[in-house]
């Protein structure tokens, strides 16, 4: 097999593909693999040894680095089979950026971005027959980086590896969620690394997000660390509201994941004539509008939720049922037009799309 890139990617394929034990009508997010991962290692100051491999575990030392102190940051965006069976991907650039951000915050190597693009070209090139094709399914791609040394003690390692590995998926939730304003727990804190797409942020968020599960919630919205008082993000998507006719949505701190469907979402409403904030929205605020009928729609957005309706928000004792999914009328066609934008229904008009 041979796939054209710029750079050098040696490619070693599988003798043992899985393809034919994969089974599109049971997609369930993040639990079968394709039969290929992308690899490129940073030792002695230089990104090298790109690679493709056949999906395998990992030997790694006991006293690696990543392990112990946790320098580990992660992507996620999704390959889509567009109507003439073409692979289409959504905006990987921002992701490329966005992980060298990451990167640069938990004092890591930064990856060039044609590593970034050309293996995940390179991955796609040999795994295309892994992305789905029944409706609302795609290929979850999820790049990484961690540290690689096998030192113990508390600094940046000097070696890391970079790895691009995908998982055919169905919907993330496939109904609306109930979500819960967190008033106690915080994710980030200003300073901290909320901004940062780091494995350490989630590993933080699982705790407050059981207790909230065992209450009847399927998610959280945090707010800022200091008060309890603003609205942030969720803990898989950003989130917005139709308030008063307005998209309300939190403006990007360092305590938020600056998500690509969030950018993407605010040009394509605000190219609709509909008004944008992007402002601190206070949790006040939004119980007020919740129970006056200003607040007509509520979601999160994000790649793997996609855009995922809110039915209801917990606070403190309280539940406030939101107006039903049927009588929305922004977020449904913001839905259908992202849909139909990355299976290349309809005309990429932002130059959102990349054809691999
Ligand atoms: C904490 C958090 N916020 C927001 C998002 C949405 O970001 P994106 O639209 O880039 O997937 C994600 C998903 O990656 C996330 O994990």
């Amino acid at each position: 097999m041979s796939v054209t890139t710029s750079l050098e990617i040696k490619i070693t394929q599988t003798q043992n593909s899985k393809l034919d034990t994969f089974n599109q009508n049971e997609l369930a997010f993040g639990k079968v693999f394709s039969d290929h991962m992308f690899v490129a290692d940073f030792v002695n100051g230089k990104w090298q040894d790109l690679r493709i491999e056949p999906f395998a575990d990992l030997v790694m030392s006991p006293a690696n680095s990543m392990i112990h102190y946790g320098q580990s940051i992660f992507e996620g965006l999704k390959a889509y089979k567009g109507i003439n069976g073409e692979v289409l991907t959504f905006r990987p650039e921002m992701n490329a950026a966005r992980m060298n951000e990451s990167a640069i915050r938990m004092c890591m190597a930064e990856l060039p971005q044609d590593i970034f693009m050309e293996g995940l070209k390179a991955l796609l090139t040999i795994d295309k027959d892994w992305i789905p094709s029944v409706p609302g399914s795609s290929l979850y791609i999820r790049p990484f980086m961690f540290a690689m040394d096998n030192v113990l003690g508390v600094r940046p390692s000097e070696s890391y590896r970079f790895m691009i590995i995908a998982s055919p998926s169905g919907a993330y939730y496939s109904e609306p969620v109930r979500v819960k304003i967190e008033n106690h727990f915080s994710r980030a804190c200003a300073g901290g690394t909320g901004a940062a797409k780091a494995a350490g942020n989630y590993a933080a968020a699982l705790y407050p997000s059981k207790l909230a599960k065992e209450q009847g919630f399927h998610q959280l919205i945090w707010t800022d660390a200091k008060e309890h008082k603003y609205i942030e993000e969720a803990g898989t998507m950003n989130v917005m509201f139709m308030l008063d006719g307005k998209l309300v949505t939190s403006p990007l701190t360092a305590t938020i994941l600056p998500g690509v469907t969030r950018d993407s979402v605010l040009k394509l409403v605000a190219s609709w004539g509909y008004e944008v904030e992007e402002r601190r929205l206070s949790v006040d605020e939004l119980i007020e509008g919740a129970k006056s009928g200003k607040l007509t729609e509520a979601f999160g957005v994000g790649t793997a939720a996609t855009i995922a309706q809110i039915s209801a928000i917990g606070y403190e004792d309280e539940i406030f049922e939101l107006p039903a999914v049927e009588s929305r009328e922004v977020s449904p066609r913001i839905f259908q037009f992202m849909e139909d934008v990355k299976r290349g229904k309809i005309a990429d008009e932002f130059g959102w799309i990349m054809e691999i």
